[in-house]
Order: structure tokens, then C-alpha cells, then sequence
């Protein structure tokens, strides 16, 4: 494991983008897995600029996104369909045939599951998976829970990922109950994790996951077990 201690959220976000600017120079087409939320916000911003340089090309690029909220439609604003169109898509030349996240809003959401799983190992798995981590330890959606769950599944949101979500909404019970996210196993099968940490508020989740006992009770903690982990931390 390697750990990257930096200077404030710029200098996260900076360091972070190189990671992945180097992994699309370096295989340009690369299957990349990404996260919603507030703290990659800044890596996106930076890989445009980088975009707009012209030092990044995107065209034979893959993604796949970690988690959707079920019930949302790619068009609604709080769907993660749309933050990522909103953050990265619409302004590079990703094609958009190679954007991939789950259906929120399938009519058979075991259906998708299984579908989304089969997709990315067609796609020959991940390459670089970028992770955030959520105060009671999750990645991804895989919440707490007694055993960790391999596949893509839908679950059941804990109360303090739909309180911590929900500035977004502006309102608790706005958020949705339920979310599709990819489960351990594609995460741990990713060849390289790129873990973000921002905020004094996460250390002690983040102190937990990476040096306490290997626990589905803390989902990220299953991380010390992969080859290849980066952690770019700020506080
Ligand atoms: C989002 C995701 C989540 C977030 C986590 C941290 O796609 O997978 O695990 O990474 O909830 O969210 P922020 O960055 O908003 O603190």
C-alpha cells in the first residue's frame, strides 16, 4: 500500500488526476472504474483542464461507474448518470458508447445487477479504480454488514450514507432507500485502487480501514488485502 499525504483538497485532487492521466497515456484504453460524491469532484475538474490542454485523450477510454440510486433515471439531476455527464463526460471526447453505470430505473434491478457484472468482465475488468469512502467505512454502495457482499447487488442504504447524502437533496426523505452498487469482488479484481480521502471527519474511518482487522463491518478495510493500492489523503 502506498500512501499519499498531501497539502489541501487541490493538492489531493492533483495528485489523484496524475494517477489517472498516467494510466490513460500510458494505456489509452483503459477500463476505468469512478465514483460519484464530493471528493473526486476536483480529480474531474483537473482531467479536464488536462483535456483541454490537449494532453488527455479520452477517446478509447472505458468507464464504469461504481454505484446508481434505484428508482433514478439517467435524466434526473440527482442520479449519478448525471453528476458524471455533468463533472467529466460533457466535456471530453469520451465516446458514449464506453460509458457505463448501472440503470437506477431497470424494470428487473437482479437483472441489471447480473448484467452490469458480466459488462465489466467483458470488458476484461478494471484497470484503475478511483474510490471514495464513506464515513461508516463503505466503497462503493457495500455498506456495513456481516459478510462482504462479491457482486453487484442492490442495497438497502444505511441511515447515515442517506443523511450524509442528502445535502444533495436538499431533503432526508428525498433520498433514495435503495442504490445498485458493483460489489467486493470487481473492486478487489480492479488491477490497480486508487483510494481519495478528504477531510479531518475521516481519519478515524480511514486509520480503521487501513490498519485495523480485515472486517465486513468496514468494508474498505478489505482493501489492505489488494496488491496494488494508492490512498491520496488530505486533511
Ligand atoms: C460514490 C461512492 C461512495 C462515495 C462515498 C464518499 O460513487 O461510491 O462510496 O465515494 O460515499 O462520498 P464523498 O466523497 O461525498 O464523501
Amino acid at each position: 500500500m502506498k500512501i499519499i499525504t498531501t497539502k489541501n483538497y487541490y493538492d489531493m485532487s492533483r495528485k489523484a488526476a496524475n494517477i489517472i492521466s498516467a494510466q490513460i497515456i500510458l494505456y489509452p484504453n483503459s477500463v476505468l472504474g469512478l465514483a460519484t460524491g464530493s471528493t473526486p469532484i476536483g480529480i474531474y475538474t483537473q482531467l479536464v483542464k488536462w483535456y483541454d490542454k490537449g494532453d488527455l485523450d479520452f477517446s478509447d477510454v472505458s468507464t464504469v461507474n461504481l454505484d446508481e440510486y434505484c428508482g433514478l433515471p439517467p435524466s434526473d439531476s440527482q442520479s449519478y448518470r448525471y453528476f458524471m455527464q455533468k463533472n467529466l463526460f460533457q466535456f471530453v471526447n469520451i465516446k458514449a458508447e464506453h460509458i457505463h453505470i448501472p440503470y437506477g430505473n431497470a424494470p428487473d434491478i437482479e437483472k441489471e445487477c447480473s448484467r452490469y457484472d458480466h459488462l465489466i468482465e467483458n470488458l476484461g475488468g478494471i484497470d484503475l479504480q478511483l474510490l471514495g469512502i464513506g464515513h461508516n467505512g463503505h466503497i462503493g454502495f457495500n455498506e456495513p454488514n456481516i459478510a462482504f457482499e462479491k457482486m453487484t447487488h442492490c442495497i438497502e442504504l444505511n441511515q447515515s450514507t442517506r443523511e450524509a447524502n442528502s445535502k444533495y437533496f436538499g431533503a432526508l426523505d428525498q433520498v433514495p432507500q435503495k442504490a445498485i452498487t458493483v460489489g467486493i469482488r470487481l473492486i478487489m479484481q480492479a488491477r490497480k485502487i486508487l483510494l481519495v480521502v478528504n477531510g479531518k471527519d475521516k481519519k478515524a474511518i480511514l486509520e480503521q480501514a487501513l490498519f485495523g482487522p480485515v472486517t465486513p463491518e468496514v468494508p474498505a478495510s478489505i482493501l489492505q488485502m489488494h496488491p496494488n493500492l494508492t490512498v491520496v489523503v488530505c486533511d
